[in-house]
């Protein structure tokens, strides 16, 4: 089937890295761990389909699975992974047994690994998922169940949907989950217009896109003046984080409340999107309304929260755990690209041979969106108008 430029994460680099700087995670580079490797691909059997990868999206697993903060995963997975689990790219064959697709069509993957009996995903691919292979690659053999059409006439350019085909179902299981458990306590015909506050991060600000959408009140608490302005121009007000020294301390926690009181008029949030945990968890319950929900699939800044179980009953508040989206939940936030979903992009587009950089200044928190790398360097004629 012949060999394809690939990136690779190896334990054997994530252990060099971590023994240069001392065991200093802060200090890390991970554009030294994040390397270009090649991989051979699988001959595609009959419901397989291969694709040439347009364009990816740097996604923040890649630099857990290069910091090795959350677990080791290249250990686990024997030492070393093909990581990349959202992709923009083209169909170039199908297998016999393929009827949804066909050489030419543009498609998005999705991560779902292995749903269990209700859809949701047990591990996800190019994560966990035992076996599967990324798609930070020039081609990928995946399975037809795995990819969607992307929808080239939404009104996004090739760049920003790249950004989607991951961030967009997570906001999309996250918003549909919290507003679902709201809805139990607090009913449309009692509150129609609810309070949501998602805090910085690419997720969160698809989140808070889907309240927008919906006709509520959304508030993204953010560090990065840029990405609060982008917000902002889609009626979504700005809190800078940095304001309150990102909740470090007491006073920044007790200004925090306060500015929420006054932004809510005493009420409170009656959504909370985390995915960061830790300093930022504490801050969302506190300024959570009565009968609030707290959301998140993501456990960037810490894996272990505590909180006071008594207080929280007495509130009534709700902590929901979710992870990624089922395979008909993808499709639908699929249909919601453009119309809703207007992910802001970091101003460079990198090239291929610059995806370590992109993942190591994604860490460095210094971009001013979502970070897309271009991996096909021709792209076909029928994303060319969109290309930008
Ligand atoms: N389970 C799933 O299916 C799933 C899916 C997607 C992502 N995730 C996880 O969710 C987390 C967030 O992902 P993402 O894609 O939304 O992130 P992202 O776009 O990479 O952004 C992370 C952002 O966190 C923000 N942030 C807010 N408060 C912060 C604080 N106190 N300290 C440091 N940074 C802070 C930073 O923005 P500001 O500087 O603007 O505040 C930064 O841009 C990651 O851990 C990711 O692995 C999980």
């Amino acid at each position: 089937m012949g060999s394809v430029r690939a990136y690779a994460i190896t334990a054997a680099a994530v252990a060099g890295e971590r023994e240069r700087v001392g065991g200093k995670l802060d200090a890390m580079d991970l554009s030294r761990v994040v390397a270009l490797d090649t991989l051979e691909l699988p001959s595609p059997g009959p419901s397989d389909v291969r694709i040439r990868v347009l364009a990816v999206s740097a996604e923040h697993n890649i630099a857990h699975a290069a910091l090795a903060d959350t677990v080791n995963i290249a250990e686990l997975r024997g030492g070393k992974i093909y990581p990349g689990n959202s992709a923009l790219g083209e169909v170039v064959t199908v297998g016999s047994a393929v009827t949804r697709f066909k050489p030419g069509d543009v498609v998005v993957t999705h991560c779902n690994g292995e749903p269990d009996a209700y859809g949701y995903p047990m591990r996800i691919w190019a994560y966990d998922q035992p076996e599967s292979v990324g798609w930070y690659s020039e081609e990928a053999v995946v399975g037809e169940w795995q990819l969607l059409h992307a929808p080239l006439d939404c009104g996004l350019s090739l760049w920003e949907m790249a950004a989607l085909p991951l961030r967009a179902p997570t906001a999309y299981h996250l918003w549909r989950r919290a507003m679902g458990i709201l809805r139990v306590k607090v009913s449309r015909e009692q509150r129609a217009e609810v309070n949501v506050l998602g805090f910085g991060g690419g997720v969160s600000e698809l989140f808070l896109m889907l309240a927008r959408h919906e006709g509520h009140r959304a508030f993204f608490c953010s560090g990065s003046a840029e990405r609060r302005e982008a917000l902002e121009k889609l009626g979504i007000t700005g809190i800078d984080q940095k304001k309150f020294n990102r909740f470090a301390d007491r006073d920044g926690m007790k200004a925090f409340g306060a500015e929420v009181k006054q932004l809510t008029g005493g009420i409170g949030m009656h959504i909370v999107c985390d995915m960061l945990r830790g300093p930022v968890f504490a801050a969302g319950m506190a300024v959570a309304a009565r009968e609030g929900v707290n959301v998140s699939a993501g456990w960037q800044l810490a894996k272990q929260v505590q909180y006071d179980s008594a207080g929280a009953s007495v509130k009534q508040l709700t902590i929901d755990h979710s992870h990624y989206e089922t395979l008909r939940g993808c499709a639908a936030a699929t249909e919601l690209y453009g119309r809703v979903f207007k992910p802001t992009i970091h101003r460079e587009v990198y090239a291929f041979e610059d995806l370590p950089r992109a993942i190591q200044e994604m860490q460095l928190n210094v971009q001013t969106g979502i970070p897309i790398i271009r991996v096909a360097r021709e792209l076909p004629a029928s994303v060319r108008g969109i290309a930008g």
